[in-house]
């Protein structure tokens, strides 16, 4: 209220609100979806949701009955073909219905709880995510924060798991946020291992862009999403659980203050074909499309394509004459960070070539950056052709001084050099 506002003005409001509350609610006005979407699909070429293959798309668009034979036969398929993606004999194989994440915060919720000690190595915004999850569980957090564009360094990791004991350590694989590849995930691995810690890798932007085998680097949990390197829909998530995690899991006695992303409970759906709660059915076919499309390519061909794309946009965007954000030793190949010069905003590189080229490509949370996906679907040369030459015409139409032919010239001589199927 303000200092002029008579009781009765409000009085007056009050009652009129009362009287407006007692109508019914008038049936709205909208405006059909063809109307709002754009006549021609951008092409998603940001951090993700990437574009979907049409047989994900398909898969997308049939509802079956959640519970019974069909759905245990997907179910048991999607689980056998996501210990192929994580590389994990584990049994502990679950979804996630959700976003990525949903996955970390199962991850987090099940194995942490008050007391819990947490170790959360923070790259960025993402990472930083799980120790604000840890948090929220009540556990006793120390975030061991790496400078932006650097990785932890391996002695300053041993001295903080000295000091701080931790149970759980929390790190990721790829941070997508400021584009930092933790190279050195298996060594960190080891290192918390030798004290016992279970570790939780997020792996939402790296999982089948590039290797990463949950058994062999003894990694406790793995999640991903479904919209980044599997070109699935966002909404359902995975997650794949050691035996240790799972011990730990089965044995807590602090209750879970999580019910939708307990996992003792999503066990009974997605390993005893009972009743959770109603899956995503839609999205469960979806993602075992996704699957079975990257087992079909076979992961060794699609870290191949990944890497052989993502170096071919990385010499174009170069040659255009613009700057990659990270450095070479610990710059990630499945979304790459481009610096913009100071006379354009990533706001004004993003809407305009969404705008005048229909390419769909990030900003980054406050970062002078604009990031260019290179994730599943993502990484298929006509994508890049078109998405450098957007990019480069964008830059000119902006102001700034790019060379567009350099730039799609080194696009095509990277590709050739790598050599074409
Ligand atoms: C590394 C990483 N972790 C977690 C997430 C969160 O995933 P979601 O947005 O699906 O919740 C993202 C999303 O971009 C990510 O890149």
């Amino acid at each position: 209220m303000t200092d002029n506002t008579r009781p009765t003005d409000s009085l007056t409001q009050q009652r009129a609100a009362a009287a407006a509350a007692a109508l019914p609610v008038s049936c709205p006005s909208v405006d059909p979806l063809s109307s709002i979407l754009p006549e021609e699909p951008l092409l998603m070429m940001g951090a993700g949701p990437v574009p979907i293959p049409d047989a994900v798309a398909k898969a997308n668009s049939v509802v079956i009955n959640h519970l019974g034979d069909t759905m245990a036969r997907v179910i048991d398929q999607v689980k056998t073909m996501a210990r192929y993606v994580f590389q994990t004999r584990s049994n502990w194989v679950l979804g996630v219905a959700g976003p990525g994440s949903a996955a970390m915060e199962m991850a987090v919720s099940n194995l942490a709880w008050p007391g819990t000690r947490v170790l959360s190595i923070v790259n960025g915004f993402f990472s930083a995510r799980m120790a604000e999850m840890a948090r929220r569980v009540g556990a006793e957090v120390t975030t061991l924060e790496v400078a932006d564009r650097e990785i932890v360094s391996l002695d300053t990791l041993a001295q903080a798991i000295e000091r701080t004991r931790p149970e759980v350590v929390t790190v990721v694989h790829g941070e997508t946020s400021n584009t930092v590849w933790n190279r050195q995930l298996q060594d960190i691995v080891r290192v918390a291992k030798a004290v016992g810690a279970l570790v939780v890798v997020d792996a939402v932007c790296t999982l089948s862009t590039m290797p990463l085998d949950m058994d062999a680097w003894g990694i406790d949990v793995v999640i991903t999403g479904g919209q980044k390197g599997l070109s699935s829909i966002p909404g359902v998530s995975l997650i794949a659980f050691s035996d240790a995690a799972w011990d730990r899991v089965r044995e807590r006695t602090v209750p879970n203050t999580h019910w939708c992303l307990d996992a003792m409970l999503a066990e009974n759906f997605w390993h005893n074909a009972g009743y959770h709660y109603t899956a995503p059915v839609s999205g469960v076919l979806a993602l075992h499309e996704a699957l079975r499309l990257v087992c079909t390519e076979t992961l060794e061909k699609r870290f191949a394509r990944h890497q052989r794309c993502s170096l071919a946009l990385q010499s174009g965007v170069t040659a255009l004459g613009l700057e990659l954000y990270t450095p070479e030793t610990c710059r990630l190949n499945s979304v790459v960070g481009i610096a913009l010069p100071a006379s354009v905003t990533p706001r004004d590189v993003c809407n305009h070539i969404s705008r005048q080229y229909q390419v769909e490509i990030a900003g980054s949370f406050g970062l002078p950056i604009v990031r260019i996906g290179q994730m599943g679907e993502q990484c298929r040369e006509h994508h890049l052709f078109r998405t450098v030459h957007a990019l480069g015409r964008t830059m000119c139409d902006l102001g700034a001084d790019v060379d567009l032919p350099a730039g799609v010239a080194a696009l095509e001589e990277s590709l050739s050099a790598a050599g074409r199927r």
